[in-house]
């Protein structure tokens, strides 16, 4: 019997196979994506629900429409608006995490075999949600500073792009985040061409340190999706995210997502709206970023300490990963399978580059090991190094 061609054209991710290898015991692992479980922000879930059992709401429980809670997309549009961004709630969709918000921006900017830019190195799971959507995919490389400008205008000038995916603060896999005067660039070229941005947001709100950049959808309001999510400063598995968009693709977005689920879980939303209300989600926040910068500290001082000059770290201002890359240039695939045998895992960089390249760079998470696992796997590592 016969499959789709989205169907032919996706894998099971590297990241996703490995997370089954690295979850065995002893396994320290600087593979995941993964916030720390022992800082989910139990007691102030526990009472935000205890608040709203409490109020016995006929409602809750119930279907609600597809757009989402309203309080919970004025309380974010509040958020927006301290970020110059013009948002009220009417622009905003809540999603089933920031994925299904990308899912449902391809349907409503795409069709099959369109063509989108993407930066070189990226995140897997979008990846793979272009290739599902039969995107064809270009790609631009990233410096610390942004996307490489003159390939991006080279791109655009094809006349053919439908959308460039960034994730311009803190990235996914490098951490890097993009200059202002880089994103004005990017916004002016979009707007000339006429190209859609998305802006991919999950880890903005995890700044330890400098302040951040303006987003596009300042830049260049009627062009640009933004895609935020509670993933990583409340949990993952609340499965809640939220778009931000013009109108008319919001309410193509709208339109999809009632196909999809009709409507993301309204009980979590109501727990999110009542933690961002009653002041603990910021107060969980702040401790988050405090363990957090610790975590990248250890981590960054446990590297020098024992590659050297071996390695080239890049430090970032916020988010989850360290990206590094082996200056003898070898393949850290190789280093990775050695990694393995001594109980410590990381991404090889290589398969974060869409069409190639990166052979010798890594990415290492630092915030869901404790610190004291941090250090003890840096110097599994180091102990792999040498022996590849
Ligand atoms: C760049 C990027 N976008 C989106 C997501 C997915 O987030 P969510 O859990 O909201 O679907 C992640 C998660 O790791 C990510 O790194």
């Amino acid at each position: 019997m016969q499959l789709s061609h989205g169907a032919s054209r996706i894998s099971h991710s590297f990241v996703r196979n490995i997370l089954a290898l690295t979850q065995k015991p002893g396994v320290i692992s600087f593979a995941g994506g993964l916030p720390d479980p022992y800082l989910f922000p139990i007691t102030p879930i526990k009472e935000a629900m205890a608040t709203l059992m409490q109020e016995l709401d006929v409602s809750l429980f119930q279907y609600g429409p597809t757009q989402g809670f309203l309080p919970l997309r004025e309380a974010l549009a509040l958020q927006y608006q301290h970020k110059d961004i013009p948002a009220s709630a009417k622009d905003i969709l809540i999603t089933t995490g920031s994925q299904q918000g990308l899912d449902l921006t391809c349907r409503a900017l795409m069709n099959p075999k369109d063509a989108i830019v993407v930066e070189s190195p990226t995140y897997l799971a979008a990846l793979q949600l272009f290739r599902s959507h039969e995107a064809t995919i270009h790609t631009v490389s990233i410096t610390p500073e942004g996307p490489d400008i003159k390939a991006l205008e080279a791109l655009f000038q094809m006349g053919t792009i439908r959308f460039f995916y960034t994730i311009p603060t803190f990235q996914n896999p490098t951490g890097f985040t993009c200059s202002a005067p880089l994103r004005r660039k990017v916004a002016a070229l979009a707007k000339q061409y006429g190209v859609w941005i998305v802006e991919d947001d999950p880890y903005g709100a995890l700044r330890y340190e400098g302040t951040t950049p303006p987003s596009y959808a300042t830049l260049f309001p009627e062009g640009t999706m933004v895609l935020g999510t509670a993933s990583k400063v409340v949990a993952p598995d609340f499965r809640l995210g939220w778009l931000y968009a013009p109108q008319e693709a919001l309410e193509a977005c709208i339109k999809f997502k009632e196909c999809t689920d009709l409507q993301s879980s309204y009980f979590f939303q109501r727990v999110l709206h009542e933690m961002m209300t009653n002041d603990t989600l910021r107060t969980h926040q702040k401790r988050l970023k405090r363990a957090y910068v610790q975590k990248r500290d250890t981590m960054v001082s446990a590297l020098k300490e024992h590659f050297g000059e071996a390695l080239h770290v890049e430090v970032p201002e916020g988010g989850m990963f360290v990206w590094a890359s082996l200056k003898d240039g070898r393949d850290t695939m190789e280093l990775f399978h050695e990694a393995i045998k001594h109980h410590v895992a990381f991404v090889p960089g290589s398969v974060f580059f869409p069409c190639g390249g990166g052979q010798d760079t890594m990415r290492l998470n630092f915030t869901h090991s404790t610190t004291e696992k941090i250090v003890e796997g840096v110097a599994r590592l180091k102990k792999a190094y040498t022996l590849f």
